[in-house]
């Protein structure tokens, strides 16, 4: 089976972070978000992904090259000259999507997490008959999303409306899609998104099909978001009982800490964090709801919570940082600063505090 990830778009609401690595190598829990997809599905099968991407190619390609050969999948790359929306990447790949099997093909918006589960799917989609069928899953806010209107008995799509202004319905579009090969018979090479012009058709057709996504699910593609999910994301890891998750008196709840990483004496850790590979948490450091990516450097007696700390960043003795503040790659905050939900672009020096959420750049 094949499957193309949607790895397109600027990712600006995750900047600053977007700012050094595409979106999709963004980590997520100690592991680039897109891979999370590529493991799930090399699991139930799929041999070959193609990522539809509009900037930066080689950067992802040099990257994922690594884990071709370790997962032993075929990654390939398909390069719009413009941006070409949510559907215009399928009618380019097309070639790549089609083979003689005649198969259905997943498709999957790369900044959503779950437990992705393809192999229920693959029934599902079996099972209905139709041409395509998508994961959906409830939120509170379906505003930000695309809605669904389905019958719960079958699963037959009566409507799918994307970002209504008004309310349809809180099952919403989760970004995971197995459609037959027909589908790309009703999309134009042209900027096109698959939620406004391809998925209403087929469901007036009556053969689009949703199913409800078992377990957790989030889009990550914001900072809010992002921390949300890898609270929804360790869950799971501890419904599972997984052996990634840390032990130890100076854990609280659901942390992973990476093999390399050094904590100190008198720390607290938890609940929901990550700590990246080289990290460094010195003595008496309070960690919460937070992301620690690779090489940062914790410095005594600092206190982070609901924030995420970039690449090689530092941050200072008796420093609290909280409240959505996202430290971009390589950025020093110096001993004893606050910071209330400041968004700092990469290479800065914080030295004197930031008092109410604001970009510094
Ligand atoms: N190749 C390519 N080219 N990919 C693109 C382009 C493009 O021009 N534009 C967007 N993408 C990719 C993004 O990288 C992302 O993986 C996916 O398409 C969806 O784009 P987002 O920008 O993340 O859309 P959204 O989050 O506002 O809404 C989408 O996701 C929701 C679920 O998270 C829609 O699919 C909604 O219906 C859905 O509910
Ligand atoms: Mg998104």
């Amino acid at each position: 089976m094949k499957a193309l990830i949607l790895v397109g778009g600027f990712g600006t609401r995750l900047r600053p972070l977007t700012l050094s690595v595409p979106k999709p190598l963004v980590e997520f829990a100690n592991k680039p978000m897109i891979l999370h997809q590529i493991e799930a599905l090399k699991a139930v099968g799929v041999t070959e992904v193609v990522l539809a991407i509009n900037y930066q190619p080689e950067v992802m390609l040099n990257f994922l090259k690594e884990f071709e050969t370790k997962l032993g999948i075929t990654i390939t790359c398909s390069q719009e000259t413009e941006p070409l929306g949510t559907a215009g990447p399928l009618a380019l790949a097309r070639d790549k999507l089609i083979d003689e099997s005649g198969e259905p093909f997943f498709v999957l918006n790369s900044d959503v997490i779950s437990e992705y589960p393809f192999k229920e799917m693959i029934e599902f989609h079996k099972a209905h008959g139709g041409e395509a069928s998508i994961m959906v899953t409830k939120v509170d806010e379906p505003s930000k999303y695309g809605v669904v209107v389905m019958e719960e008995s079958t699963g037959q799509v009566d409507k799918f409306v994307e970002k209504p202004k008004l309310f349809v319905g809180n099952k919403i579009n989760a970004g995971i899609y197995l459609l037959n090969p027909s589908v790309l018979d009703r999309i134009e090479l042209r900027p096109t998104s698959i939620e406004k012009e391809v998925f209403p058709k087929i469901a007036a057709e009556k053969k689009l099909f949703a199913m409800v996504l078992p377990g957790f699910w989030m889009d990550i593609g914001q900072p809010r978001d992002y921390i949300t999910g890898l609270r929804l994301y360790l869950d799971s890891l501890r419904k599972k009982a997984s052996p990634k998750l840390a032990a130890g008196s100076h854990i609280v709840g659901n942390v992973l800490v990476h093999e390399t990483a050094k904590i100190g004496e008198g720390c607290l850790i938890g609940p929901d964090v990550a700590i990246g590979p080289g990290c460094v948490v010195e003595s008496g450091v309070r960690l919460s709801r937070c992301t620690v990516m690779r090489g940062v450097r914790i410095k005594k007696h600092a206190c982070i919570s609901s924030s995420i700390i970039g690449w090689h960043s530092t941050v200072g003795q008796w420093a609290r940082v909280e409240n959505m503040t996202i430290l971009g790659e390589d950025v020093h905050v110096c001993d004893e600063i606050y910071s209330n939900g400041g968004v700092v672009l990469p290479h800065k020096e914080i030295k004197s505090s930031i008092l109410k959420p604001e970009i510094v750049m």
